[in-house]
């Protein structure tokens, strides 16, 4: 049967399913606790059952130490509860309290998804999960090339299998590598995490997530993890494209709205061709259509990933229109 977790000091509350550990239950409902292995081998996961039963459902090479285990010590990553429980546990509140780590991943699938852009399936190993919190990315080095920057796409739920977007551009070296060379198997270096473009997770505003083409890999993470969280808050998912064909998660967004009254999404286009066939960017239209749809955006937090210009013509925009200065979050897209 399932049972009800308290974490302390937090007061975050979930329910953990049967044979579902405290780790992966506080995980999947949006609770970002420190762990590494998730196999009983590092002891990052370590944290004190305060009330209730526990019962190990995975041994560990792991040893906690005598005083730890008195005080009530366990590994969250080994144990299920037998009971509701509360459980003393540090969360990581701030991109400085998660440490920069160095991993030699595989490409464990590459899908090619509609808009040409390839989807990267990386695969940490077991014992070396990649910490990090939604919206963040990290270093990724191809062999031979300069290592890039690429917003990490999944939930940090599961660091051991990362996901980043790359789209085919012609003339690019790492794109050309990944469409060409890369292959299912070979070796990839990430570093990270790095960035500030993270979820307040104290706001209980509705939130207006803004995208431009790839720069819909963070907001991607961010939604998944404001849809695990408890409360879930109203969310608009503006996505631009060049062409209707670009949105290459389309149905994934298509399925959220489908499923969550609080979720609503408006894909958008900027092409439009010219009297002489050449393209012409709105991206000033897509910003004016949401303030059209949110006239006074005072009650808002937006989280908007694009080009520099088109990042600051939208703050700007949206303070005109209301949104007080901090609750815009920002990520301005370095390469696509
Ligand atoms: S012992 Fe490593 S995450 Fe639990």
């Amino acid at each position: 049967m399932s049972h009800d977790v308290r974490l302390l000091p937090s007061g975050k509350t979930f329910t953990a399913q049967p044979r579902e550990t405290l780790l992966e239950a506080g995980l999947r409902a949006g609770a970002s606790l420190p762990y590494r292995c998730d196999n009983g081998s590092c002891g990052e996961c370590r944290a004190r059952i305060v009330s209730g039963q526990t019962r190990e459902v995975r041994p560990h090479d792991y040893v906690v130490s005598e005083a730890e285990r008195i005080r009530g010590v366990q590994l969250l990553c080994c144990v299920a509860p037998a009971s509701d429980v509360e459980v003393e546990a540090r969360e990581i509140g701030s991109v400085e309290e998660i440490p920069r780590q160095v991993i030699a991943t595989k490409v464990s699938k590459l899908h090619l998804l509609d808009g040409e852009v390839m989807e990267v399936h990386l695969r940490t190993p077991r014992s070396q999960a990649m910490q990090f919190l939604p919206g963040q990315h990290a270093l990724i080095t191809l062999p031979g090339l300069l290592p890039r920057y690429r917003s990490l796409a999944n939930c940090p739920c599961n660091g051991t299998h990362l996901l980043c977007y790359v789209r085919r551009a012609p003339g690019d070296a790492f794109s050309e590598y990944v469409f060409t060379t890369l292959a299912r198997g070979d070796q990839v270096m990430v570093e990270g995490p790095e960035g500030r473009f993270t979820l307040d997770e104290v706001s209980t505003r509705p939130i207006i997530f803004f995208a431009y083409d790839v720069g819909f890999a963070p907001l991607k993470s961010l939604i998944e993890h404001t849809m695990a969280l408890n409360e879930l808050r109203i969310m608009w998912c503006y996505w631009m494209t060049l062409k209707p064909e670009d949105h290459f998660l389309d149905n994934l967004c298509r399925s959220w709205a489908d499923a969550l009254d609080e979720f609503h999404y408006v894909p958008l286009s900027s092409l439009r061709a010219g009297a002489d066939g050449a393209p012409n960017w709105r991206e000033l239209a897509a910003v004016e259509r949401i303030v059209e749809d949110h006239p006074d955006l005072s009650g808002f937090d937006v989280y908007m990933t694009g080009p520099q210009g088109m990042v600051d013509f939208a703050r700007r925009r949206f303070m005109a229109a209301g949104l007080p200065t901090e609750r815009f979050f920002q990520e301005v897209l370095r390469t696509f």
